[in-house]
């Protein structure tokens, strides 16, 4: 049932090629430069209307929604929020018709984001749904949605759900795009073509495992650890964090590089281990300075860098490299040695991976 692996959470890291593959099967047309949601068309001229689009999830499915705030706005044009449900139903929010609520949630179930889907829906938005569990009670709360067949995720930390929810909101991302005018044609043919490659980069950043698995070793005692990242890589050092924390026990936490200075540089010391998301992309050098700042209080650096990587290479103590892709898909690809680390550490610590304490893989309650 494992397929061979220890644990459902390996299985399920390695499922990735697979599952996103599965995820954009008959939705995108490289050549064409098209992208068809069979499961939201019927909104596509209601999506030319729209002010603004709120993301409401819970965990995980947060920090994807996180993701999907940077794509949607950098392709789309539309405001995004992204809201944690269990914030957002309580808070007396404004909603109107012209609001288009996502929900995202793995299992379907989620009592918080259940309840901000009826709230918003009793305000008179269109909701739409990105789940995993097909059937479940949110698609059946949902005006409409997309299923993330990622197949059925049995470890309770999150991962190929993850990134099928990111490239379920990349693709809507570029869904509303279409609709709304903000991406030519040839820009889609490009982008497509990119993303259809995702599951063989996927494979290949997969081959860092053992490379991985050193890193683990020296790291596994550590009492607390940090992950940076910007832009679009910042919730991705988010659930870095969140997988550590939540199968190892160690305490971690992710944060925008940038906001280092405003408080976390006090923890930075010869016990603090710091993995940077460094990828080349439009924040490369300001990630570089970040580094710079680390070292210099004797933290120890591990850095998810891009492939050929020279100049974090020199400065790191440890570099896993990752294919080159374009900025927008980089998430996709930086959480993979992400969970594997989380992973390894938390077998090296003798935890129990796949049902960590006192966490549900559906939390049906608030
Ligand atoms: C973390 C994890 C949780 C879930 C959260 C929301 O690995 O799995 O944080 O993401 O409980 O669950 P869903 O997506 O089922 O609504």
């Amino acid at each position: 049932e494992k397929g061979g692996y220890d644990h459902f959470m390996m299985k399920e890291i390695y499922e990735q090629p697979r599952s996103i593959r599965d995820c954009m099967r008959g939705r995108i047309y490289p050549q064409k430069g098209l992208v068809q949601l069979g499961g939201i068309k019927d909104y596509a001229d209601k999506l030319k209307n729209i002010d603004r689009i709120i993301i409401v999830a819970c965990g995980t499915s947060w920090h994807a929604g996180l993701v999907g705030e940077y794509l949607i706005e950098e392709y789309a044009r539309v405001p995004v929020e992204v809201e944690y449900a269990s914030e957002f139903r309580y808070r007396n929010p404004i909603i109107t018709d012209k609001d288009l609520v996502i929900a995202i949630s793995q299992s379907g179930e989620t009592a918080d984001t259940m309840a901000a889907i009826e709230l918003a829906k009793e305000r008179g938005a269109t909701i739409f749904g990105i789940c995993n569990v097909v059937g479940a009670s949110i698609p059946r709360l949902t005006h409409a949605g997309v299923y993330t067949h990622a197949g059925p995720e049995i470890g309770v930390a999150s991962t190929k759900a993850f990134t099928a929810q990111v490239t379920i909101l990349t693709l809507i991302a570029f869904y509303v795009a279409q609709q709304r005018g903000t991406i030519t044609e040839a820009k889609l043919v490009e982008y497509l073509t990119e993303l259809d490659s995702i599951p063989a980069l996927v494979e290949q950043t997969l081959k860092a495992n053992e490379q991985i698995k050193i890193i683990a070793e020296r790291f596994k005692d550590s009492a607390n650890c940090l992950f940076l990242g910007r832009g679009s890589s910042f919730p991705v050092a988010l659930e870095g964090a969140l997988k550590l924390k939540e199968i190892s026990y160690i305490h971690a936490e992710g944060y925008p590089a940038a906001e280092m200075k405003h408080g976390p540089i006090a923890l930075i010391d010869a016990d603090m281990p710091v993995v940077f998301i460094a990828t080349q992309n439009s924040s490369y050098e300001k990630v570089i300075s970040n580094i710079q700042e680390v070292k210099a209080r004797g933290g120890h650096v591990i850095a998810i860098v891009s492939e050929g990587d020279t100049t974090v290479k020199d400065m790191a103590e440890y570099v896993v490299e990752i294919p080159q892709t374009a900025e927008a898909f980089v998430p996709l690809l930086a959480t993979i040695p992400l969970q594997l680390l989380a992973y390894h550490i938390a077998v090296m610590r003798g935890c129990n991976v796949d049902q960590p304490r006192n966490l549900a893989k559906s939390v049906t309650v608030e």
